[in-house]
């Protein structure tokens, strides 16, 4: 049947970024609002018709009443096959893989990421394209268009499907394949490991934990981990993915994971941790009492990467997002390999990947990936951590500190400011930006800035340009601060300031991070002045 509708609520106050729409349940529940998203999806994205789609989520609340509504609008609209994980989970990386084994038309995730969950609290959903990336802008915009032009959707009046049930099942004429949603992704992993190697590690005596945080990324570990790799039972823990993931925030990072944290930094250390997020696309790995930064985790992965299958003889370049620190570029020069310096956010590596210009990628937000999909990917990178441990055998402190002694030492924080004034934090960067051509040249403490901009892309392989991506001031020695506001923050402006400081000497590889770049944390603030435009004393989060 087709349903007359009115071109509602669902962007008219937000626009979605390219992580697709996240609003509250509650928003999602109202009438026509999720029907009319996924509308727009099918009335835009026209490529590959015939094929599947993958469709699946992170399994939080919601999930699976989107999952009935979806599957009636897809069959209504004349698609003719869905791929969907059991019980509606799927992980975003297992998505992404899926849409590129299969050469499916694109994939639906529903998850708000490490957005808490439950009938108070976030849902989300996003169109990941054929070549298994987030719909990249143009896309963005043309479903956002799209609804606010609707004036139907097409829906199929049917019965709810059994979404627990393995196998073949229809919605009209729509066929619909409910599939294990961790074997595939699991055989993929299996094909870049060397599982054998990373089994005996385990069967030494060595020890892991893996907290999934009662999100997703819980049946993949426990299959990759527990059962294919011989990991002890219970090295996952927080497994099952709950609809609330137990009243908790599934972001990984020593605030939200603070367990694991405890349990890394207390007396019964084991050898290693690890965790993931909502949808398992982020990652933090930790050692027996230390805590390995994102940025020095993609630096570790590029310089080790001739110990992993999958990897030691195909890398051509490696890129991260310009405020992830620089401690990959001094691997990268060492290899001889381009390194590329990408706005903050997954989709700018896509062009990348595409065209086999990178080979790995990451973030300093706790994200990191490869070529092997199209997002970052959790469990990827905690079994090439593994895969780097059983081939080396020695303990994650001494890995690190060994890269630093080699290439130096990337001191690193962030300071996030969080719902300030929109109007300050727009006259913050403004000002910022106005002055940096005054800027190169001066004595800033015992700095001397080298160059400063409001960083802008020149994409290489499409020459799409994007600018303002944000205050870059680099420092004669290396050192470096960035400021830029948030794109996903939902309160207000959230200003993150990046401070970044090298430092070459192995006797000075043992500070605290936060005391060993105070000075230039005290140039940051009083160059932004950002006490007197935001009225704030201290930084709201401190990574
Ligand atoms: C944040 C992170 C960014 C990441 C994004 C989506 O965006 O900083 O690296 O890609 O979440 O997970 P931001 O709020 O800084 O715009
Ligand atoms: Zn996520």
């Amino acid at each position: 049947m087709t349903v007359e509708t009115i071109a509602t609520q669902p962007f008219q106050d937000q626009k979605p970024g390219t992580s697709g729409l996240r609003k509250k349940v509650k928003v999602f529940q109202r009438p026509h609002y999720l029907e009319n998203f996924v509308q727009a999806i099918f009335d835009t994205q026209r490529d590959r018709e015939d094929s599947p789609l993958v469709v699946g989520g992170d399994g939080r609340y919601y999930n699976r009443q989107a999952i009935q509504t979806i599957l009636r609008i897809a069959a209504a609209n004349g698609c003719t096959r869905v791929l969907l994980g059991q019980g509606g989970i799927f992980s975003t990386p297992a998505v992404s893989h899926l849409i590129r084994k299969h050469e499916a038309r694109g994939g639906i995730i529903l998850s708000a990421s490490h957005n808490p969950g439950g009938p108070e609290e976030d849902f989300g959903i996003k169109f990941n394209t054929p070549n298994g990336g987030p719909a990249p802008e143009k896309v963005t915009e043309a479903i956002y268009t799209a609804t606010l032009h609707i004036s139907r959707y097409h829906l199929l009046d049917s019965p709810d499907i059994d979404l627990d049930k393995l196998g073949a099942t229809f919605v009209g004429d729509m066929r619909v394949d409910i599939v294990d949603p961790v074997s595939d992704y699991a055989d993929l992993m299996e094909q870049l490991f060397d599982f054998d190697q990373i089994r005996a590690l385990f069967k030494s005596g060595f020890r892991m934990r893996f907290d999934a945080m009662h999100a997703v990324t819980g049946p993949y570990a426990r299959e990759i981990l527990e059962n294919r790799l011989g990991a002890p039972a219970g090295t996952v823990v927080n497994g099952i993915p709950l609809e609330d993931f137990g009243h908790g925030h599934p972001d990984p990072n020593l605030v939200y994971a603070k367990e694991l944290a405890d349990y890394l930094f207390g007396p019964d250390a084991p050898d290693f941790g690890a965790a993931s997020d909502g949808d398992g696309d982020r990652n933090m790995v930790l050692g027996r009492h230390f805590f390995v930064t994102p940025s020095d985790s993609l630096a570790v992965i590029l310089a080790n990467a001739k110990l992993v299958p999958g990897y030691r003889s195909r890398l051509t370049g490696v890129a991260r997002s310009m405020p992830t620190s620089q401690a990959v570029d001094r691997v990268a020069a060492k290899f001889g390999l381009p390194c590329y310096e990408t706005p903050t956010g997954w989709k700018f590596f896509g062009n990348l990947l595409d065209a086999d210009r990178i080979t790995l990628c990451g973030e300093e937000s706790f994200g990191t990936g490869s070529d092997h999909v199209r997002e970052k990917d959790g469990l990827w990178a905690v079994l090439f951590w593994l895969n780097v441990l059983a081939a080396r055998r020695q303990s994650v402190a001494e890995i690190v500190r060994e890269h630093w002694r080699l290439y130096g030492r990337n001191y690193y924080t962030r300071h996030d400011y969080e719902a300030v004034d929109s109007k300050a934090a727009d006259g913050l960067v403004n000002a910022l930006r106005a002055k940096t051509t005054e800027l190169p040249g001066q004595r800033l403490g015992s700095y001397t800035v080298d160059y400063a901009d409001d960083f802008r892309y020149l994409d290489p392989i499409d020459d799409s340009v994007s600018d303002k991506q944000g205050i870059r001031i680099g420092f004669k020695d290396g050192s470096r601060i960035v400021y830029r506001l948030s794109g996903t923050g939902t309160e207000g402006a959230t200003l993150r300031v990046y401070i970044e400081a090298y430092e070459p000497d192995p006797a000075r590889h043992d500070l605290d991070t936060q005391q060993a770049l105070a000075e230039l944390i005290g140039v940051a603030n009083s160059l932004a002045g950002i006490r007197e435009r935001t009225g704030r004393d201290a930084p709201t989060v401190i990574t």
